[in-house]
């Protein structure tokens, strides 16, 4: 009898646990919102080497780091901070460049700024880029005058002294800029303020800001810090409604603690683990963070903005520790892909979104070394999920198989999905798993289903990274795990894998 029990006890083991790595989606055939571009936002503050060395060298705006991020359709650049925003004057970065004042960059290095890049130079990146700007107003060191004088010269179209300066200086024509932020972090670097002190504040600077081409501007007032609800709440309360399009909400993934982030290369499984749980949170900071939005703002016409993400670890060994360099891995990809199936899922809210940073800095999708640029992982997400810009998104259902470390565990399957124009659907899904595949079986019964394609990023290690000796280490290969099995999609998911995946 025992060997007789025994083959029935493993197959009763073996059929749980492949039950439990299978995954029920359910792709709801209904457009829901459409999935605003500029979620895949990106961002280029005066920060390390981000803007002198990542985006310009030797005076030139570098074109192979312009022509790779427009392969991933960059549609909105955030400038000139983050905590850089809250000291920059406007005035100090026109004009010949020979002449332009120099500064002190205070808040990251104590580096001399000579504003090389400034208003016109920006502009002309996103010129370049093929995207819209974002600016970011300093309400920390300056004033509703210079605010305001900034969106005269930017976007007023008739005469005046500061067009004709802005003339002088070589573009006749006005910008149109509409996406303007109205501090940065004004509970922190951007003037240690009180909720109830940066929205008095903020109600004189939104009077005073225009668009001064007779359209409103889109005002985005500085959010919260992660979990600071108080934040939300007493600027929410307090602010004019009427005139604001966003409000701000900053969260970085921190694998270890405030004081040690932990090394972006030098991981173990509990570095992968914890990355992937601390990335995960956010989407409960955006649940209570609308939930709040929502007592003062009955019509949900207010944007959440989450104008920094990204995961943050110890910069890498041998750089300045105020320069934020740090080195990306297949884990980062893994927190991009989560990150966006959680914006997609919320594009009722959530209408911009900025990585922090496009290059050099923190979750960088480039890294530069002298005339060399390499692709990070994070790069090639961005590029698998160009394609949910501006298409509709779909409701995706399922249950998640947890992926258990130790005694603790998260979800460890998320998705998102979208239709676009022609009525392709795309599907985007991640196995968060270190180690088990997983099965997807989705029902194809609404769903186009001629051709299914896809594209995979994976790697051996979860901490494998891109390097100048070996950039592609990490890249995206076609994906041959999908096949339909009657009138069901059946998806093979690899452990740490981040899959996109095309119906026609
Ligand atoms: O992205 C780096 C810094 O992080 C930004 O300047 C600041 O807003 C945040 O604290």
């Amino acid at each position: 009898m025992k060997p007789f029990i025994c083959f029935f006890t493993l197959l009763l083991v073996c059929t749980t646990v492949r039950s439990q790595n299978t995954v029920d989606l359910l792709i709801t055939d209904t457009s829901g919102p459409q999935i605003n571009r500029n979620i895949y936002g990106h961002f280029a503050e005066h920060l390390g080497r981000c803007i002198y060395d990542g985006f310009v060298r030797d005076g030139k705006i570098r074109m192979d780091v312009v022509e790779a991020l427009k392969k991933i359709k960059v549609p909105l650049l955030r400038w000139p901070g983050g905590c850089f925003a809250d000291q920059y004057h406007w005035r100090d970065g026109i004009g010949p460049r020979n002449q332009r004042k120099k500064t002190v960059n205070t808040q990251w290095g104590m580096v001399t700024e000579d504003n090389s890049f400034g208003t016109h130079e920006f502009m002309e990146l996103c010129n370049l880029l093929g995207c819209e700007p974002y600016f970011a107003g300093n309400v920390g060191t300056g004033t509703p005058e210079e605010m305001e004088s900034w969106l005269e010269y930017l976007n007023y179209p008739g005469e005046s002294t500061l067009t004709d300066l802005r003339k002088q200086n070589g573009r006749d024509k006005p910008w149109n800029v509409t996406f303007w932020g109205v501090g940065n972090e004004s509970w922190g670097c951007g003037g240690y303020m009180t909720p109830e002190y940066y929205a008095m504040l903020y109600r004189r600077y939104s009077r005073f800001c225009r668009r001064f081409n007779g359209q409103p501007l889109k005002l985005i007032a500085s959010g919260a810090n992660a979990d600071d609800y108080n934040w939300t709440e007493g600027v929410m309360r307090n602010i004019t409604l009427r005139n604001t399009w966003g409000i701000g909400m900053h969260y970085y993934t921190i694998p270890g603690n405030d004081e040690i982030h932990g090394s972006a290369t030098q991981f173990d499984e509990d570095g992968y683990f914890h990355g992937m749980m601390s990335c995960l949170k956010i989407e409960e900071l955006i649940n209570k963070h609308l939930a709040i939005m929502d007592k003062y703002d009955l019509q949900k016409r207010i944007a959440l903005v989450v104008d920094e993400w990204g995961i943050s670890t110890d910069v890498e060994p041998g750089t300045r520790p105020e320069f934020l360099y740090q080195q990306n891995s297949l884990r980062d990809a893994l927190i991009a892909g989560t990150t966006f199936n959680i914006f997609n899922n919320h594009a009722d809210r959530i209408k911009m979104a900025n990585l922090a940073q496009a290059v050099n800095v923190l979750q960088a999708v480039i890294l530069t070394e002298g005339d060399k640029m390499l692709l990070t992982p994070t790069y090639h997400v961005f590029d698998m999920y160009k394609v949910h810009q501006d298409a509709h998104s779909l409701v995706v259902k399922f249950n998640s198989p947890d992926y258990i470390y130790g005694k603790e565990k998260i979800p460890a399957f998320n998705a998102s999905a979208s239709r676009d124009t022609q009525g392709t659907i795309h599907i985007s899904l991640v196995n968060i798993d270190a180690s088990k595949t997983m099965t997807i079986r989705t029902s194809l019964q609404n769903l186009p289903s001629k051709t299914v394609q896809g594209q995979i990023l994976t790697s051996e290690k979860f901490n494998d990274i891109n390097t100048f000796g070996q950039p592609d280490k990490v890249h995206i290969t076609p994906f041959t795990g999908a096949r339909k099995e009657g009138r069901d999609l059946v998806v093979t998911l690899p452990a740490k894998s981040v899959v996109i995946l095309e119906l026609k």
